[in-house]
């Protein structure tokens, strides 16, 4: 054949190698062109690329539907009922409710999270949702998990460090369990001690919770977010929460919480407002608005709507670049119109709204205020790129699943010790008449009081539920055990309430203690707290303290009117809410660690003292603000 004829027929070869490379250009440009397909997709999906570019990328694919559906957050339980919405509405995020206590293993939790992830994951985009828990002492939805000394507690024993390695331990029995996000830390201002969520604030004075925030925000964050030994922190709850008025609660029964905060703005931003500038200092990537109102002089306006106090102060003078979520049905509370309640909210700049239960609505709804133009696509699109860029930081486009390879460390000794010393650090000598304490160990020892054998007690509300239990969800050490631990050369005779006789024992300790609570069904009037000493507890310390020589030891959330019971008692320690681990409030008792708690809240003489903070006029507290005896 000669070489007159065209090439591709003397080489066939040539024919087929034209051929692929004119079907490789066709397939390439139609990826190239085609919106949101994968070869198009390239920077959202590249690990490599810049989180910004990552995201202006992929906000650039989606359609409002999508977008709507990354700023919702269902509660677990509510999505159940609708098997294929996480996939079909895009939702963003998923979170367990107090009570949502719904495993007792990491592993568990692990597949229960994977499974919705994958729902997650069979979107169009492919964007992995975020999930998220109220870890705010540990994590208490596992049984096993270690259990923090509350807030009120770590802000006694006045070690930002401590706290910050508290929280690098919960984060990690956190996100070990497949949960990517805490709702914590709390850096409320508590300025009245007759709120229910007294003991999640460091206390009274703004300095504490200043100091705290950066170190706890840095504990749970870590210095990288994708590590699995690190959840995204919640600053919470902006702002105000801790000083509302009594009486000024319009929720169920409340009275203080969820209520009105009535300062000039300059009291407000020193009071409440400084934690979260330090938080936003720290680098956390979530901000939670608080369900109270605050009126500046101009009448009370819900925070969930106040967009000077979002947008303006929190996003654009803080320079907050994290996400804002609301808090569980916040949104509602805004007005009686659900449409105008929305677009307030979203307007006011939140970016996530925590439905939990009627997400389905509440998409619907944000669309059409999209629609009618009363919210913009750019707050949209500014909500949504502050989402992702938070999941594109958790590495959550590289790693949606859980990995529970560290399972084995969840309660572990050294978790413990943790726990045990901040247990310990935290507790406050109050009175120690003629040295009684440290006990030398070897006594015989009458204990009551019902505190001394309650671990649910010791542990307080967020602990295997919302409201906590007498009878404790989670493993752990009472304080009796605890005695029993520390001072095994110790005769200890225990009767909760001092029926038993007393002998010839040689000291007594009687424990009184408030029952679990949570917000604002603990505050002190509302229903069963008072912030009393329970005439159970009252009949102890006169039947042992008018005996023998003796030490009161509160376990209690906040202070309790105390001072009525105290003619015979020579040892007084506020013991707070000391989490999992009893021993560490035998520790000091008995030397093996010194007594250096101060106070973090000034004690009351009467729970009508109340509010009670330094530098008020008349000060007259039973024990003021930073007061602490050290052994
Ligand atoms: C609660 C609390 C908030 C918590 C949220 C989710 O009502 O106010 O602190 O993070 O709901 O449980």
């Amino acid at each position: 054949m000669g070489a007159s004829l065209p090439a591709f027929v003397r080489r066939p070869e040539i024919l087929w190698s034209a051929l692929a490379v004119a079907i490789a250009a066709a397939v390439v440009t139609v990826f190239l062109v085609v919106p949101g397909n994968s070869a198009d997709a390239q920077v959202y999906r590249d690990p490599e690329a810049p989180i910004a570019e990552r995201v202006e990328d992929l906000v650039g694919r989606m359609t409002i539907e999508e977008k709507v559906g990354q700023m919702t957050q269902a509660v677990v339980g509510a999505v159940d009922a609708y098997p294929g919405d996480i996939t079909d509405l895009g939702i963003g995020s998923l979170l367990s409710g107090g009570s949502d206590a719904l495993h007792d293993t990491p592993e568990a939790w692990a597949e229960m999270i994977d499974g919705y992830q994958r729902d997650a994951l069979d979107t169009r985009l492919g964007i992995p949702l975020v999930y998220g828990i109220d870890a705010v002492h540990g994590n208490t939805a596992l049984p096993g998990a270690v259990v923090f000394p509350h807030n009120i507690g770590l802000g006694a024993a006045h070690d930002p460090e401590l706290a910050g390695r508290a929280a690098a331990i919960t984060a990690e029995e956190t996100r070990v369990a497949g949960v990517h996000w805490n709702f914590a830390p709390c850096v409320c201002v508590a300025r009245d001690s007759r709120w229910g969520r007294t003991y999640e604030s460091y206390g009274e004075d703004p300095g504490l919770a200043v100091e705290y925030a950066p170190s706890v925000v840095q504990g749970y964050q870590g210095d990288d977010l994708t590590a699995n030994t690190s959840v995204l922190a919640t600053a919470k709850h902006y702002v105000g929460d801790g000083g509302t008025e009594y009486g000024t609660s319009t929720t169920e029964d409340y009275l203080l919480d969820q209520g009105v905060v009535t300062l000039t703005e300059a009291e407000l931003r020193s009071i409440h407002l400084a934690p979260f500038r330090t938080a936003v200092d720290a680098g956390v990537g979530s901000v939670m608005v608080s369900f109270s109102s605050v009126d500046l002089g101009y009448g009370p306006l819900k925070t969930h709507g106040d967009e000077y106090l979002i947008s303006g102060v929190l996003k654009g003078e803080l320079g907050f670049d994290g996400f804002v979520v609301s808090d569980w049905q916040g949104v509602d509370q805004i007005s009686e119109d659900y449409a105008e309640s929305v677009r307030t909210a979203i307007n006011a700049g939140i970016d996530m709204v925590m439905v939990p239960f009627e997400y389905r609505t509440f998409i619907s709804t944000l669309l059409a205020e999209v629609e009618a133009g009363r919210v913009s696509e750019s707050r949209i699109d500014d909500a949504v790129s502050r989402i992702l860029t938070q999941k594109f930081a958790l590495g959550l486009f590289e790693q949606p699943y859980a990995d529970t390879s560290g399972a084995a460390d969840v309660g572990s000794d050294e978790h413990r010790a943790v726990a045990r010393e901040a247990a310990a650090a935290s507790q406050v000598l109050l009175r120690n008449e003629d040295d009684l304490l440290p006990l030398a160990g070897d006594e015989s020892i009458y204990v009551a009081g019902s505190g001394a054998d309650s671990l649910g007690r010791q542990l307080g509300g967020w602990s295997g539920s919302w409201q906590g239990s007498v009878e404790a969800v989670n493993e752990g050490t009472s304080i009796l055990a605890g005695l029993e631990q520390v001072a095994p050369g110790a005769a200890i005779t225990y009767s909760e309430d001092a029926s038993e006789p007393i002998g010839d024992a040689d000291v007594g300790i009687v424990v009184v203690a408030e029952d679990p609570y949570a917000e604002g069904l603990g505050d002190a009037g509302a229903g069963e707290h008072d912030m009393l000493v329970s005439d159970e507890d009252a009949a102890a310390i006169e039947a042992v303290c008018g005996e023998i020589d003796c030490v009161v030891i509160v376990v209690s959330g906040r202070p309790i009117e105390i001072e009525p019971h105290l003619d015979d008692v020579d040892a007084l320690v506020a013991a707070w809410l000391p989490g999992s681990e009893g021993a560490g409030v035998a520790d000091p008792l008995f030397g093996e660690t010194p007594y250096d708690g101060r106070l973090p809240v000034s004690w009351p003489r009467l729970v009508d003292d109340e509010p009670l903070n330094v530098g008020d006029d008349g000060y007259d507290p039973l024990y003021p603000l930073g007061y602490g005896l050290q052994t």
